[in-house]
This record gives C-alpha cells, structure tokens and sequence, in this order.
C-alpha cells in the first residue's frame, strides 16, 4: 500500500526544501540497550498479501498525497469523498500492491501484520482505542493485556493530509518485538481514528516506519522505532528483498548473501542532510526486450543527477515527466488517460520494454525493472479487464522521484542507516 502517514507540512516541497531536521538517528537513541533477544542477526519474512485487490488509481493518487504532489489530474476514476483520496472501491484483482511482516507488541506478544515503510518514522496500529468501525475484522493492540504496557501521559500523534483526511491517536510505550529483536519501552502510536482510505485495506493493521533521520509525529517529540533498534543490532541497517508476487525478506541488523546474487553491493550515499532514504540516481534506460535491440538500448542511455526516495510504503515508480514519455514511447499501444491521469496499455501488449536505472555513474552498475514489472495492474472499471495500468508514472512535478516496490522487488537493497547510504545489488528474479 502506499502509506501516506506524514503531515502535509512535513512533505510540502517548502518543508522538504527546508535545512534538514538537524538531528541524526543517533540523536534519538534512548537508554534502550538492555533488550536483545538474539546475537543480532536476525530476519523476517514478508508476505505479500495475495487477497487484497490492488486499485492502481486510488494507489496512485495516495502515493501523490502522501508525498505533497495532490492528486493527479481531473478526478475522473479517483472518487474523492469528504475530502478523502481513494475512496474507489477496491477491484478483486490481486497484485503487489503492499508488503506486510508480522511484528509482535507488547508481552505476551500480540503479533499484527504491518506494512513496513522506509518513507515514514512513525509506527502506529490499530487498537482498543480505535473507532470501532475503522477496525473491523484485523487484528488489534489490546494494551490492557500487556503487562509492560504503560500509556504516555499528553503525549499523541495527529496527521493532516493534503486531502484533509486525518488520523490520529495516543501514544503508549511498550515492547515491540521485530524479527527476534526485543525493543523496550518503544513508543507505540495507537490510533483514535483513521481515515476511511486506510480503513479500506483490510489486512494492514498498522505502518512501521524505517524512515531514515526522520523524526515521528508523536507531541512532544520522541525518539523513533527505528532508533531505538539500531542498537541492538550488529550493524545499523536493515536489507529489503522485495519479491514479484511472492514472499520477500527484510533483514536487520545483517547482510545476508544468499538473497542477492554476486559479490557486490553497489552503494550510493545520501544526499546531504537526506531525512528520506533519498539519493540520486544518474541515469536510465528503456530497453526493449525484442532481441537486437539491446545494441541500440546500449546507447540509449540518458544521463543527469535526479533525486530519489526509496519507498518500500510506494506501490510504484513515480519520476519526472520525460522519464515517463521516454518509456511508454517504447510502448506502441501505451496511451495517456487524461481523464485519470495516468499511463495505461491493453493488457495483452506483449513487450513492455525493461527500464534500467543507472547508480553512482551508470557504468558502475545499473538495476533492471523488468518490463513485466511494470505492468501493475488491469484498471478496476476496463471492460474485461482489458486495460492495465503501468507501475511507472509521473511524480506529478515532486522535486524527486520515488522508487517503490515496482523498483524495489527488481533489486536486492541494502537500507545502511549507519554509513548514510542505500546499496543495491542484483538477485535472481521470479520473473
Ligand atoms: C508467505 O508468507 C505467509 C505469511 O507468513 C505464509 O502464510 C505463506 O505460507 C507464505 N507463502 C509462501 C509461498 O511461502
Ligand atoms: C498532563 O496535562 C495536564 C493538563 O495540562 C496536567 O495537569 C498534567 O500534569 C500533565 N501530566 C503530565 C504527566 O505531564
Ligand atoms: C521502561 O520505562 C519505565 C518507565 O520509565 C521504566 O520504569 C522501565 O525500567 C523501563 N524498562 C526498560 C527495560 O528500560
Ligand atoms: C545529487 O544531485 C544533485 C543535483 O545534480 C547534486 O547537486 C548533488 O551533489 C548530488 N548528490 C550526491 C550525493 O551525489
Ligand atoms: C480513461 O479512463 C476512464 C476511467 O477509467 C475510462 O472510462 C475511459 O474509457 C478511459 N479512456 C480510454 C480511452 O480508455
Ligand atoms: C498484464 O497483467 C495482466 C493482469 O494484471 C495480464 O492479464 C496480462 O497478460 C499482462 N500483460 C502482459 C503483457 O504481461
Ligand atoms: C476482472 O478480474 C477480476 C480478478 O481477476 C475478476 O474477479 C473479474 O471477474 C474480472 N472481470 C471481468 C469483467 O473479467
């Protein structure tokens, strides 16, 4: 899913143009160093959740809000309610649109599936203290059966979207425990109300954000999740193996080698006072995968500095405008829906070409989408399901791009909290 819990005032292009927050993880490091229950090398499986149907429009336009583009284009297929984005009824088409992990809270441990997400800080669940109608069926935080729950005295979250929908909540401080990792005392946001848009993923029982120096939503400020963590692991990263239609794996704490193929990880540092996992990618390619095209694709490349975000809570890839033109141009039946806004094809269209994206110079190693990636989904009202929506679309005039799990589940990526750097590496492909 494309989570976009992070006030407006935090993505605005004037916010996100700002000096940087000025604190480093390290700075939110509590006295929390007496859990651990492992020797640090630990994992956790992500499953793709193959039940909840995929609407790529209102995904796309939740990716755009989270990030503080707005919606794209006239509303047309985006059926905005009450100030709510996304609000189209789910479509039964399965797809990959979001990747959820268990993560256990509290003690005895209540294990809730949560959407791990690299483009925000705090970590928020479902709850006994939420709007019964919001919860529905999913599992919830039940703090009275933990016995190290403690409920923070005027301390809560409120998150404003771009739509004017909200969510907010309470804070408490618990344990959480992560892939065998034991977290005391982390601040647990429990949500009061959330806004019908999230509500209509019926799996996701909360967001546990990996953003990078990125400080949480909690008043008065406390320090995150993540750093909170990162002293109980050996190393300060964690590693995300996205899979196409298949369950990946998150690391913490270690590398492990047999989930990328190789025996090189790429790095790219962050840009400088980054609060996002944010850096530049330097160039990219459109590679038809038609045989004797790959001489021509060879000089195709297109060469420059663009920002990025890595985004494991972004469904898709959004970059600048001629970025998209150049690849559906290689799309002979890939037409521009101006209605809603986006790029789609006949399903049915046979080569959409790879879209290579070049790292730290192009020639020291680039990562290849397949084409097959980038056919995300059949647009939920085509007659017959006949026009599919491409995983590559306009970032809507962001000042970057945001790679998402489109790109993601292409590449082996290594999230390096404590060398300021995001490393990628090749893996063997389901595709
Ligand atoms: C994927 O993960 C889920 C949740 O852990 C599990 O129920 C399912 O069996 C896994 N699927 C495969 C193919 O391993
Ligand atoms: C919480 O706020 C109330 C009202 O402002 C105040 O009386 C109380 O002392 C505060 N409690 C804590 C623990 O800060
Ligand atoms: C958690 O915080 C409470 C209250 O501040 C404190 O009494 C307790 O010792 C802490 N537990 C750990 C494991 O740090
Ligand atoms: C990223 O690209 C921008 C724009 O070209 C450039 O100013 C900046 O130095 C680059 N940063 C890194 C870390 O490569
Ligand atoms: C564009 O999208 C709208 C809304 O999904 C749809 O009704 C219309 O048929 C599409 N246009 C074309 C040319 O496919
Ligand atoms: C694109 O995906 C749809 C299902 O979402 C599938 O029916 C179609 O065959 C795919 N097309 C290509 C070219 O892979
Ligand atoms: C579209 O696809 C979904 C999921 O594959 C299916 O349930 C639905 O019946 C299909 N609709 C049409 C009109 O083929």
């Amino acid at each position: 899913m494309a989570a976009f819990f992070l006030p407006l005032v935090m993505l605005s292009s004037q916010a996100y143009a700002m000096p940087s927050f000025g604190r480093t993880v390290a700075d939110y490091v509590d006295a929390n160093r007496a859990s651990h229950a492992g020797d640090g090398i630990i994992s956790i499986e992500v499953a793709r959740n193959p039940n909840y149907a995929p609407n790529g429009l209102a995904e796309y336009s939740r990716a755009l809000v989270k990030w503080g583009a707005g919606t794209p284009g006239p509303m047309g297929g985006v059926a905005v309610n009450k100030g709510e984005v996304g609000a189209l009824d789910a479509t039964p088409f399965n797809g990959d649109r979001e990747y959820l992990s268990p993560v256990e809270f509290g003690t005895p441990p209540q294990r809730l599936i949560m959407d791990l997400d690299t483009g925000s800080a705090d970590v928020w669940v479902y709850s006994t203290e939420t709007t019964p109608s919001d919860v529905g069926s999913r599992a919830i935080y039940h703090p009275s059966n933990s016995i190290t729950a403690e409920k923070i005295d005027n301390s809560s979250w409120h998150i404003e979207y771009g739509d004017g929908s909200a969510a907010y909540g309470n804070v408490w401080r618990d344990t959480i425990t992560i892939a065998g990792v034991s977290i005391f005392n982390a601040s647990i946001e429990t949500a009061v109300d959330v806004s019908r848009s999230i509500v209509d993923d019926p799996y996701m029982c909360g967001v546990f954000g990996l953003g990078f120096s990125l400080p949480s939503q909690i008043t008065p400020p406390r320090s995150t999740v993540l750093s909170n963590m990162l002293p109980l692991l050996n190393s300060n990263l964690f590693t995300a193996d996205l899979k196409y239609q298949s369950n990946g794996t998150y690391t913490f704490g270690h590398i492990d080698s047999a989930l990328y193929t190789g025996d090189t990880i790429y790095y790219t540092p962050l840009l400088d006072n980054a609060r996002y996992w944010e850096f530049n990618f330097t160039g990219f390619n459109v590679a038809s995968s038609t045989a004797g095209d790959n001489e021509a694709a060879d000089r195709d490349w297109y060469l420059s500095e663009w920002k990025t975000i890595a985004d494991t809570g972004t469904t898709l890839v959004l970059v600048d405008d001629d970025i998209v033109q150049h690849y559906y141009d290689r799309v002979p039946s890939a037409y521009y829906n101006e209605t809603i806004a986006v790029w789609t094809f006949p399903c049915a269209t046979a080569d959409l070409p790879d879209f290579n994206i070049g790292f730290a110079g192009v020639h020291d190693w680039s990562a290849r989408v397949p084409g097959k990636f980038v056919n995300y989904t059949a647009l939920p009202d085509s007659h017959d399901n006949s026009t599919c929506m491409g995983g590559i679309q306009s970032n809507d005039g962001l000042p970057f791009a945001i790679l998402g799990d489109i790109f993601l589940k292409a590449v082996f990526t290594v999230f390096d909290v404590g060398g300021k750097r995001i490393g990628f590496a090749p893996k063997a492909l389901v595709a």
